[in-house]
């Protein structure tokens, strides 16, 4: 497909902009918390309303759907040549709490629209394309990241660790899953597993969530790598007892264990020499949770990420003996410990790239190679397929905050970005 690259709406190669926000506004009426912000959690009866709202635009375009048993969403437009590896591209719909409405999302309409426009301008894809929506990219309900995506790449390791993953209530993965719809058998997790070969590429359109193409004021960016997430969780158990009776000598606060590793991960951090390397304590609760009451445990989640993947794993180390040695010094347990999840990371693949840097030069739009330090589906899916990101600007860089913005302008330059780069592959 060879676009004319002036994008008016002279053209039928054109974003229908309004459209595209109407939809991203719809879609975030569906939230658990009060607009701005947006909250969808996994299976939650928000997250049913937007899955029906994706199929019902899916469906729109004529698109063949299918959802497989976790409800990783695909919408596919059959190629000439549908048994050729399809050309693939979607992101997530989840948000997590008090969060903005285009992280993810902007990757999800913003194909769905990618498509509309190459059925518009009447391509004809010899190798199929499809949008993906992913289940639960964010850890919020169940504490795993890219659930969805992760056993499409194959996971036993999480197929496994889901027969026995609860969320805060207790609700078990099975449970919250067939409430949602998704009734299954865990042997059938499985089944969301994926062929190396089921994709000929797999590009995600995504917001930038940092302020890089926007200071410098570059309309996309061309991710090369993602940067290596961590997970860990880690918890600590005291006696407990009374605020006022129990003097100081005689305490072992777990909570106090908990800052004081907070505050480590800060500093082993800071530490690793680099930049990059970056780590956060993002939940911490402490038990019973009075006022009156020392803690006698406390639950603390940290996130660590570095695209140094062993530098990351430095720190993860160091963090690790920082909490063998505040439980000895505290007189408290350290009862757990767990890496959650230990990622690589992935990188671009240099046909994607090219395919992207293509496109965009094609639509006279200045582009920057560049890194995505944020996790996305795609570390994922490039274990089974090539894969490349685009990124867009994004107000002051905000994200997974109320405030998040992009706006429709830069979204139609990347919603053209892909559409050019998925009919281009499509034809190869
Ligand atoms: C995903 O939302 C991330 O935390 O990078
Ligand atoms: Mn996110
Ligand atoms: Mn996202
Ligand atoms: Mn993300």
């Amino acid at each position: 497909y060879r676009g004319d690259g002036d994008g008016g709406s002279s053209s039928p190669f054109y974003v229908d902009s309004d459209g595209l926000q109407r939809q991203i506004d719809e879609l975030a009426s569906f939230s658990d918390s009060p607009a701005p912000s947006v909250t969808r959690v996994l299976y939650s009866d928000k997250d049913v309303q937007a899955r029906r709202y994706i199929k019902g635009i899916m469906n729109q375009l004529g698109l063949s759907i299918r959802e497989d048993a976790v409800g990783n969403i695909f919408g596919r437009w059959e190629g000439s040549e549908a048994g050729l590896g399809a050309v693939a591209t979607g992101s997530h719909v989840d948000a997590i709490p008090f969060s903005g409405k285009y992280d993810g999302v902007v990757g999800v309409l913003g194909a769905l629209e990618a498509i509309s426009m190459l059925k518009r301008s009447g391509f004809q894809p010899k190798r199929s394309l499809e949008v993906i929506m992913f289940t639960s990219e964010e850890p919020t309900r169940f504490g795993i990241s890219c659930l969805g995506s992760r056993l499409m790449a194959g996971s036993e390791e999480l197929a496994l660790s889901l027969k026995e993953t609860v969320d805060n209530q207790n609700v078990s993965f099975f449970y919250a899953a067939d409430s949602a719809g998704y009734k299954m058998h865990p042997e059938e997790l499985h089944n969301v597993f994926l062929k190396k070969d089921d994709y000929f590429a797999f590009i995600e359109l995504h917001i930038e969530q940092g302020p890089i193409l926007e200071k410098e004021g570059i309309k996309i960016g061309v991710v090369t790598a993602i940067a290596a997430p961590a997970s860990i969780k880690v918890e600590f158990e005291g006696n407990g007892g009374h605020a006022g009776a129990v003097l100081m000598p005689a305490r072992n606060d777990a909570g106090l264990a908990a800052a004081e590793l907070a505050l480590a991960v800060e500093k082993h951090v800071l530490e690793s020499g680099s930049i990059d390397t970056v780590g956060t304590v993002g939940i911490l609760q402490l038990h019973p949770g009075a006022i009156n009451s020392i803690p006698s445990k406390s639950h603390v989640e940290i996130d660590v990420r570095d695209i140094d993947e062993k530098r990351r794993n430095n720190v993860i180390e160091k963090v690790h003996q920082s909490a063998i040695e505040i439980s000895k010094n505290r007189g408290v347990v350290l009862s757990e410990f767990k890496i959650i999840n230990q990622d690589p990371p992935a990188l671009s693949d240099k046909s994607v790239i090219s395919a992207m840097e293509f496109a965009a030069k094609q639509l006279n739009l200045e582009y920057k190679l560049m890194i995505s330090r944020a996790y996305h589906d795609s570390l994922f899916m490039a274990r089974i397929s090539p894969m490349g990101m685009i990124f867009i600007p994004c107000y002051k860089g905000y994200s997974h905050k109320p405030e998040e913005y992009a706006s429709p302008e830069d979204m139609a330059n990347g919603v053209k970005v892909l559409a050019l780069t998925m009919a281009r592959l499509s034809l190869q």
